[in-house]
């Protein structure tokens, strides 16, 4: 880290490599080193700015008209570089274009709309838990709770509730494993399924096709909404696409941090059993504290200055949600000091886990029903849930994920 200014622009610059391995998969340290150098630092390796600290990622996620995603939320800047895909309505694209797409999905995974899937989805919650627990001798059962829960769960409920068939599954995770590398610098990560990236992506247009679609999921509601004209005909594959690329590997993600977050924290575990309610707030609170989307890029659409440092028009930008949800300077308060604790009696509410502004994440009620769903039947089973082995990150450019949780549940 050198604290020399950037090309006399008055921006810190730093040698710290982000899609590093060894930092994905443990960027703590150089999320705290990128906090304390400004509040923008310009990232030599890349030739990008960042932001790290909780006011200003919050700022400018708010401020589209100056930090536009339409060129591009990944390393790749459309202004220089035709991406080889079409690129997202929504998460690729500003005001006004974004829009009209963006209200569609807000109502097809509004509240509202979910609410007829609480029952159907609890009893998924409870079946799942029953198979793994029925049998059980000796009040314990081991398991990798990534196969057996976190993907266990949004894999039954997720790809039938958007509608699409049954066959060919098995291509959705190396999908969304994919799609979100694809958001990084070139490299081995990047490149783990590049020779089936066409494949995969041409799997996934074949399953928007109206005629695939059952016709009372997602799916279904998007190529309603464009029979009554809200978006383009042509918009509702876009939109089908992004319930598939977005909805899967995030939840998984989430699902897996909170059950992290409680077989290493058993008393907020304790805590959650005692007022089950709790739950809303405790996977807010793993969203904030795990992060699972860790970065997403904007790009400045003019010179903008931020506290005296100048980011030029055209300069991709660096945003580390996951190191502004575990900013001291907005997390630490005199009842909650340690923002790198899990506790479920804060209020983690204003976190970036999610997203803010106009592409603040769609899809976050189903995220969040799907985590109660889960968590709500394992509470009265389960009394604690213990690390029986390290666990293993699965290492993506832009998602914080595990690959192996070995836990044991000891049962109630
Ligand atoms: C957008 C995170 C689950 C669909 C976003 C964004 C974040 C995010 C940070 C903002 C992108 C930006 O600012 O550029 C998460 C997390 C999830 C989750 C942490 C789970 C814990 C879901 C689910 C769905 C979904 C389940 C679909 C059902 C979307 C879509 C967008 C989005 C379509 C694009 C919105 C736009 O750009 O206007 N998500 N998400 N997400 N999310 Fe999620």
């Amino acid at each position: 880290m050198s604290l020399s200014t950037h090309q006399g622009t008055g921006v810190p610059h730093s040698d710290a490599d982000p899609f590093a391995l060894d930092v994905l998969a443990d960027p703590l340290a150089m999320h705290g080193e990128l906090r304390d150098a400004g509040p923008v630092v310009y990232l030599d390796r890349y030739d990008v700015h960042a932001m790290a600290r909780y006011e200003q990622v919050h700022a400018s996620l708010r401020d589209w008209q100056r930090f536009e995603s339409s060129s591009g939320v990944g390393f790749p800047n459309f202004r220089h570089e035709k991406p080889w895909w079409t690129p997202s309505i929504l998460l690729e694209a500003d005001p006004p274009r974004h829009d009209a797409p963006y209200r569609v999905l807000k109502d097809v995974l509004s509240p509202r709309s979910l609410r007829r899937l609480r029952d159907r989805w609890s009893a998924d919650g409870h079946q799942i838990v029953d198979e793994l627990l029925t049998g059980a001798s000796g009040g314990t059962v081991d398991l990798d709770a990534v196969p057996s829960l976190a993907e266990a769960f949004p894999l039954r409920v997720f790809p039938d509730e958007v509608g699409i068939p049954r066959e060919g599954r098995e291509n959705l995770l190396p999908y969304g494993d994919h799609q979100f590398n694809a958001l990084g610098p070139p490299g081995e990560i990047r490149d783990r399924h590049a020779a089936r990236a066409e494949e995969l992506l041409a799997w996934v247009m074949a399953q928007t096709a109206r005629e695939v679609l059952t016709d009372d999921g997602f799916g279904a509601m998007v190529w309603a909404a464009a029979d009554r004209g809200e978006i383009l005909p042509e918009h509702a594959p876009m939109l089908v696409r992004a319930l598939l690329s977005a909805g899967l590997d995030t939840t998984i993600s989430g699902i897996a941090a909170i059950l992290y977050a409680f077989a290493t924290h058993p008393d907020q575990w304790r805590r959650l059993r005692e007022d089950p309610a709790l739950i809303r707030v405790a996977f807010d609170e793993a969203v904030r504290w795990e992060s699972p989307v860790q970065t997403f890029f904007r790009v400045a659409t003019s010179d903008v200055r931020i506290e005296g440092a100048l980011v030029p028009e055209g300069h991709k930008i660096l945003m580390f949600l996951g190191s502004a949800n575990r900013d001291p300077r907005r997390w630490s308060t005199p009842e909650h000091p340690d923002p790198d604790a899990f506790d479920i009696t804060r209020e983690p509410s204003g976190h970036v886990g999610f997203g803010m502004g106009v592409h603040q994440c769609v899809g976050q009620h189903v995220a969040r029903l799907e985590a109660e769903s889960l968590i709500t039947a394992l509470l009265p089973r389960v009394e604690r849930l213990e690390l029986v082995a390290t666990p293993r990150r699965h290492l993506n450019n832009t998602l914080r994920m595990w690959e192996s949780l070995p836990i044991r549940l000891h049962l109630a």
